[in-house]
């Protein structure tokens, strides 16, 4: 078993871009400028916004937090989205889901300019992604690629089974590992809550792909030996011995499965780092005007 080192990847491919981020600040005079809303005050939203702005001063980019009150109406957020939309300052922004429940997300996300949609949730990114067009790819999708890239994982014609259909990793990792691509051409299988007879089918999976939001849902007995396990789960569960009272779990039963895996991702420490890193590098794509020329 080898451990995919999402943390250390993540801070090598930041190092990477920081460079590259200067070279482009001295050519063009300027620096990429990533915002984020945030509405209420739901506490793990904020430790992961807080984790994007942090990376922003990392890589040298600039970031404006935008916080907005709980009790925000949908036209008031749209409107806040559509400023930035036309601040030429701001290369790209996002608004950080999940949104209180009076708010549309879908509207939310429609009332995004594309162009600067860095987490690749509007629909013509989504769509572009699924035809192979140039695009912002969601965060996560990208930085499990980028995983697979980096340990030099095959996937070409491999069997990888996702569990899990959501619109920001699921289903969009799923896309791209079946596209005709590098890293891609597997034979993908989609699970999700209604597939029957679960176990028989992800004990195919030659890279499985837990994405569910169920703390240690895959057991050892649902992965094949020596199967590539990318656990992409982030769940905070009571731990009474740790000093918060709680800790961060993944999708992955990690303790028992680990020893059944050729390569496997923690929780924390695989996935969650590598997510940040994409929407930083869609940030530099956007500042560029790369995928929108
Ligand atoms: N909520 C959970 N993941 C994400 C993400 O990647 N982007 C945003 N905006 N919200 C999220």
């Amino acid at each position: 078993m080898k451990l995919i080192d999402g943390k250390a990847v993540s801070e090598e491919l930041k190092n990477t871009l920081k460079q590259d981020v200067l070279e482009y600040q001295q050519r063009t005079g300027r620096t990429p400028h990533l915002a984020a809303i945030i509405v209420g005050n739901n506490p793990a939203s904020k430790a992961y916004v807080g984790n994007k702005v942090k990376s922003c001063h990392q890589v040298g980019f600039r970031s404006t937090l935008i916080q907005l009150p709980e009790d925000i109406t949908e036209q008031l957020l749209i409107e806040e989205i559509q400023k930035l939309n036309n601040d030429p300052d701001i290369d790209g922004f996002i608004v950080q889901l999940p949104l209180p429940a009076h708010i549309d997300e879908v509207k939310v996300t429609l009332a995004i300019d594309p162009k600067k949609d860095v987490d690749g949730f509007h629909p013509v990114n989504f769509g572009r992604m699924a035809q192979g067009l140039p695009c912002y790819l969601p965060a996560t999708p990208y930085g499990i690629l980028l995983l697979l890239d980096r340990y030099n994982i095959e996937v070409s014609g491999k069997h990888v089974v996702v569990v899990g259909r959501s619109n920001i990793v699921g289903t969009p990792i799923s896309i791209l590992l079946s596209r005709k691509a590098n890293p891609g051409n597997a034979t993908v299988t989609l699970a999700h809550s209604r597939t029957k007879n679960l176990s028989e089918i992800t004990l195919q999976g030659d890279i499985l792909i837990a994405a569910i939001g169920i703390p240690d849902f895959i057991k050892e007995d649902m992965v094949k030996d020596n199967a590539v396990v990318i656990d992409v789960g982030i769940n905070r569960v009571a731990a009474p011995d740790q000093p918060k009272g709680s800790k961060l779990t993944g999708d992955v039963d990690f303790l028992n499965v680990r020893s059944k895996t050729s390569y496997i991702t923690p929780v924390p420490g695989g996935v969650g780092p590598m997510t940040v890193l994409g929407l930083m590098l869609n940030t530099f794509k956007a500042a560029k005007k790369e995928i929108y020329p």
